[in-house]
């Protein structure tokens, strides 16, 4: 089904899609099948979502591929996921520029190994004139962390006396955050049935529609988005104010 309806206009696509991508374990034990396995689909889903993002004129997508509390998976997890991370941008890092693309990271870059920090920066400077889609992955993400990180950034300045603490509004606040020149996120889905924001763009989504799907990540595809995109389209948001 088309996704503007057959009156009136039609109701923009948002322009920042984040997603919380979960479900890959439960995928991957439906089938008996080891957790990695369940990961490797959920890259599979991330190809596609791309995909759909740039064929509907999305601007942004932000993906959460692994959470600053991710490090309390087993070790072989961890390095699974490391893994696919690194396979990920070494080979899709060409086509993604191909299609007009930017990558770009969010998360604490500190705890991460060096060659993927590397695969990172490069993949970010290859691809930094592309504007069809701006694709961030968060990695090593959590959303009050970047709060805090961002207030130490902040008060450093004040204490050096180059800036007033009455000047310090959301704006400004908003600018010296990892995700300071994307828009805020118009839409969250979270997939797998689960309904929480797990420290995700805590900041940024503080007027984000929320559409939670039971579809498990790796199945996700186009239709999924789709609908949740018409869901989104169906709401009215009004930012805290009385409505038309
Ligand atoms: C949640 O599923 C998913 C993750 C913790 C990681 C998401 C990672 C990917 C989709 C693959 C890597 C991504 C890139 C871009 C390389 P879960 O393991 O928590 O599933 P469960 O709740 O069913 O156990």
């Amino acid at each position: 089904m088309a996704l503007a309806p057959s009156y009136g206009a039609p109701a923009p696509v948002p322009r920042h899609v984040a997603i919380i991508m979960d479900g890959n374990g439960r995928w991957a034990k439906a089938r008996g099948l080891p957790r990695i396995a369940g990961h490797h689909q959920g890259v599979e889903a991330v190809r596609r979502c791309v995909q759909s993002c740039t064929d509907l004129g999305i601007g942004y997508l932000t993906i959460y591929a692994f959470s600053s509390e991710n490090w309390k998976r087993p070790a072989a997890e961890v390095n699974d996921l490391m893994g696919l991370l690194r396979v990920y941008i070494r080979r899709e890092v060409s086509e993604l520029s191909r299609n007009g693309v930017r990558i770009r990271f969010i998360g604490d870059r500190g705890r991460l190994a060096a060659d993927i920090n590397r695969l990172i920066e490069e993949s970010e400077e290859q691809t930094k004139a592309n504007r069809r889609l701006t694709l961030t992955v968060a990695v090593n993400y959590g959303g009050r962390q970047e709060i805090l990180d961002t207030v130490r950034t902040i008060a450093r300045r004040v204490r050096a006396g180059e800036l007033d603490p009455e000047m310090i509004d959301e704006t400004m606040f908003g600018r010296a955050l990892q995700t300071a020149d994307t828009p805020d996120p118009d839409l969250v889905i979270r997939t797998s049935g689960e309904q929480r924001v797990s420290n995700f763009l805590l900041w940024q989504s503080a007027y984000a529609e929320f559409v939670f799907t039971p579809t498990l990540w790796p199945d996700f595809g186009h239709a999924d988005l789709e609908s949740a995109i018409r869901e989104y389209q169906s709401r009215e948001r009004r930012y805290g104010g009385a409505g038309g």
